[in-house]
Formats: structure tokens, C-alpha cells, sequence
């Protein structure tokens, strides 16, 4: 088993380059499946979970050649096979991008239920209502679901909640529908942009991505080559910029788009810190301790809840009493036990959670619950006296590239450990 030490007290300084985004790329993998002949990929994250994208794909058929650490060639021209492993698409959340993908490629598809984080209810309706409205038809049983269609027909969806998983699916799976498809309500995330931007560049027409309503003309066919670079991940620069934040450092946060970031920006601001958008770089930096103050997660463009508990160290350590209400997932407090652990006065109830700021965070052994409480107890590590030791490492590696060594890079004194040594 792996853990990260972490001796803290440092502040972070320098220059930290930002990868892919994490669930661009897992979007983008299997929407790699409409196009019947080979897609170049660059900025892929070197992450767990684009990994098991990949050998997801591999059992479907496909043929992946890794150019280097974050530069694929996926061949599709040979997807043989249209029952996914449900060993392996149990592992993570993102393997429902297959059925949109598989819907279009060869009307039928079987996995197993996704999983991912632990964050509380993770239902599929939405998904479920829009393939149907398309003329599929589901079938869920023994924690797998088939999902099959004679021919899907575009038609008017109204998604009943904003989700980013649901959009992108019924985007996947109506590229080649008849007529007209049109999402209304539909999630305004940056990867839900990259993933329109790189199937209309392989000839789909979507337009209105990054809008609320979005309408795809059906094509008959996809062109068979394309070179398509995965967008910057907002949540890892985000990560960064409330790194910096919290340990009252200094950093440039490199290849980004600063705007994605608004959000996030704004109440760096309120707090008291200092944020520079420099052309595809952010400058981020902190003196004092940060103000107090209030923050709800809400779908793009609002606060990301993927921010949410990385904003929670910076609040654990502020000047007064902050509230932050969750309102996408009912279990994203998790890891306020473990920051109270580290001397931090928080008291999570139901949605909201409240900060009441201490001085200081000290050293102590805590498990990272899921993917984002992973980063937080990092950023927590950096800023407390003492010595901290992060368990569970393998949820972190599933969306963070080398975490130890950027943030090393940096300033941190962080090392991988496996247990035992
Ligand atoms: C994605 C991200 C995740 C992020 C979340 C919100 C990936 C792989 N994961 O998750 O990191 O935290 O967006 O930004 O991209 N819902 C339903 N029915 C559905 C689908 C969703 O009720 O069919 C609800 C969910 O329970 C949740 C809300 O809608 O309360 C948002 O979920 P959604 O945007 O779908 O999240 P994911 O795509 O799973």
C-alpha cells in the first residue's frame, strides 16, 4: 500500500504546468468509437483513469499505441466486440460514456453499472431518458445494463437536472441519429465544449455547446482521421490556485484557460488573495491569512464541486466562521473528518458545512475518501506543522498526474512511500 509524506510549513513558489483535463479525456476516449478509423490524441492525462479507458477500449477492439506519456493513437477500425468488461467499467464512473459512444457506433452495448467516488446517490435516469427518447431501449439487471437500438431518431430532451454526464451521453449517441436532436437544460462544463469541439472537427454538427441548449444534426458519417488536443483540466489549475492560496505562496499555474476559472477567481478575491490571468498562465499569490466567507457549489458556471474540498482547507485556516453548501453531491464531507483530525473545527451537517478557522493544521495520518479530498489532505499536509501521511493514494492517482513530484517541484517536501519501506 502507498501513502504520501508530507512535511509541512512550506509555502509554494515557482511555476507549475497544467495537463489535460481528466474528464475531457475520458469523455473523449470513448467518443473515439464513432469515428471508424484512427484519432491522435495529445494532452492526455497520464492518469488511472485514462488508463482504464484505454483497456476498456482495447477489449472492444480497439488498437492503442502511446506516442509518449500524454500522446495517444487509437486505431477503432476494428471494434469488434460490443460487451464491455464489467470487471473493468465497474472500476470508474466514465465507462456510461460507452453506451452513448457504443449507441452510435453499433447500436447495442453492455457494462456494468459505472462506479467512481463515493459521493453520495450517482443515478443514470437522465442518461437512461435520453437514449430512450432517441429509440433505444434499456435493460438493467444483475448490476449491468444493456442498452440497444434499431435506429435512433433525433428528437426534443429536456434534462430534469443539469448533468454533465447525461449531456455528454446523449451528445454521444445522437451524432448519427435522423434529424435533429436538441438537449435543453443541458450542463455548460468546459469538457463538455471539448468534447463538441472534437466530434464536430471529425464532422458532427453540434452546435451550442457551452450553452444550456444544444442541438445536434445527425450525419450519416464521420471522417476517418483526426489530431485533436485535450483541453486544460480547470480542476487541476484549480487545485494549484487554492494550493497556493492556502500555504500564502506564489505560483504561476501554466497552459490553462484562466477564464474557466471564474468562479474560483472570485473568491480567491473575496478572501484576500491575488489572482493575475497572464494570456494561457494564472498568477496566484497570498500574504495574509484568508477571510472568512460563504460558498454553494453549483453546475458551470458556479463554483466547481470538484473545488469544493480544497476550498475547505483554505476555510479551515481563515480569519472567522465560512459555510459552504453543497448542492450537487449529498456525501462531499467526508473529508472534513479528516481535516479535524489535523486540528481543523469543522461541522458538517447535511449540505452545508461550517468552518470555524483555527490557526493552524498539524500533522497527523488521514485517508483520502475519494479522488478531491485526496487533493485537499495534500494541500492540508503542505500547510500543517508537522508531519502528514495521506492513505488511499490510489484515489488521488485516479485523475492527478505524479501529484508528488508538481508539487515537489514547487516546494513541497512530499514523497511517495510504499508501505513497508
Ligand atoms: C461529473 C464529474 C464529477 C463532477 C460532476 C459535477 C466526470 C467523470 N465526473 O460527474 O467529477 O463532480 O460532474 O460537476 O465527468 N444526476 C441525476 N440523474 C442523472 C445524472 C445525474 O439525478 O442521470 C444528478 C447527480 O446525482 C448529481 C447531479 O445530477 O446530483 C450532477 O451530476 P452529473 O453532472 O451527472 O455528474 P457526473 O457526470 O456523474
Amino acid at each position: 500500500m502507498e501513502k504520501l509524506v508530507i512535511h509541512g510549513g512550506t509555502s509554494l513558489k515557482g511555476e507549475v504546468s497544467i495537463v489535460g483535463a481528466k474528464n475531457s479525456a475520458i469523455a473523449i476516449l470513448p467518443a473515439t468509437l464513432l469515428c471508424k478509423g484512427i484519432c491522435t490524441l495529445h494532452n492526455v492525462p497520464n492518469i488511472i483513469d485514462v488508463k482504464l479507458s484505454c483497456q476498456i477500449l482495447e477489449a472492444l477492439g480497439s488498437k492503442i499505441t502511446w506516442l509518449s506519456s500524454n500522446s495517444i493513437i487509437i486505431d477503432n477500425r476494428n471494434i469488434t466486440c460490443t460487451h464491455a468488461p464489467l470487471d473493468l467499467t465497474r472500476k470508474f464512473r466514465a465507462s456510461y460514456y460507452l453506451i452513448g459512444a457504443m449507441l452510435s457506433r453499433c447500436k447495442e452495448i453492455e457494462v456494468g453499472l459505472p462506479g467512481g467516488c463515493n459521493l453520495g446517490a450517482r443515478p443514470i435516469d437522465q442518461h437512461i431518458k435520453g437514449f430512450e427518447a432517441l429509440g433505444a431501449v434499456s435493460n438493467l439487471s444483475q448490476g449491468k445494463i444493456n442498452v440497444r437500438a434499431d435506429k435512433l431518431v433525433g428528437t426534443s430532451i429536456y434534462m430534469d437536472v443539469v448533468s454533465v454526464g447525461a449531456t455528454i451521453n446523449v451528445l454521444l449517441s445522437s451524432v448519427f441519429a435522423e434529424g435533429t436532436t436538441t438537449i435543453d437544460n443541458a450542463a455548460k462544463e468546459p469538457h463538455i465544449v471539448d468534447v463538441a469541439n472534437f466530434l464536430n472537427s471529425l464532422g458532427a454538427d453540434i452546435r451550442g455547446a457551452g450553452t444550456d441548449l444544444i442541438k445536434i444534426n445527425g450525419v450519416k458519417n464521420l471522417k476517418e482521421n483526426i489530431t485533436y488536443s485535450i483541453v486544460p483540466d480547470q480542476i487541476e489549475a484549480g487545485t494549484y490556485m487554492l494550493a497556493a492560496i492556502a500555504t500564502k505562496g506564489d505560483l504561476i499555474i501554466k497552459n490553462c484557460i484562466p477564464e474557466h476559472l471564474d468562479s474560483v477567481t472570485s473568491k480567491i478575491l473575496e478572501i484576500g488573495g491575488n489572482v493575475e490571468y497572464l494570456g494561457d498562465s494564472i498568477h496566484v499569490w497570498s500574504n495574509s491569512r484568508p477571510n472568512k466567507t460563504v460558498i454553494k457549489t453549483l453546475p458551470h458556471p458556479g463554483f466547481p464541486t470538484d473545488l469544493q474540498p480544497q476550498m475547505g482547507v483554505i476555510l479551515s485556516i481563515a480569519n472567522g466562521t465560512s459555510i459552504i453548501t453543497e448542492s450537487i453531491w449529498d456525501s462531499r464531507f467526508q473529508y472534513t473528518a479528516e481535516l479535524n483530525k489535523m486540528g481543523a473545527h469543522i461541522t458538517a451537517q447535511g449540505k452545508s458545512a461550517f468552518f470555524e478557522g483555527v490557526e493552524s493544521l498539524y500533522g497527523a495520518p488521514v485517508y483520502a475518501t475519494d479522488l478531491r479530498a485526496g487533493a485537499a489532505l495534500v494541500i492540508a499536509g503542505i500547510v500543517a506543522k508537522g508531519t502528514t501521511e495521506v492513505f488511499n493514494v490510489k484515489h488521488i492517482d485516479r485523475g492527478y498526474e505524479s501529484i508528488e513530484n508538481k508539487f515537489s517541484s514547487i516546494g513541497a517536501k512530499i514523497k511517495r512511500v510504499t508501505e513497508g519501506e
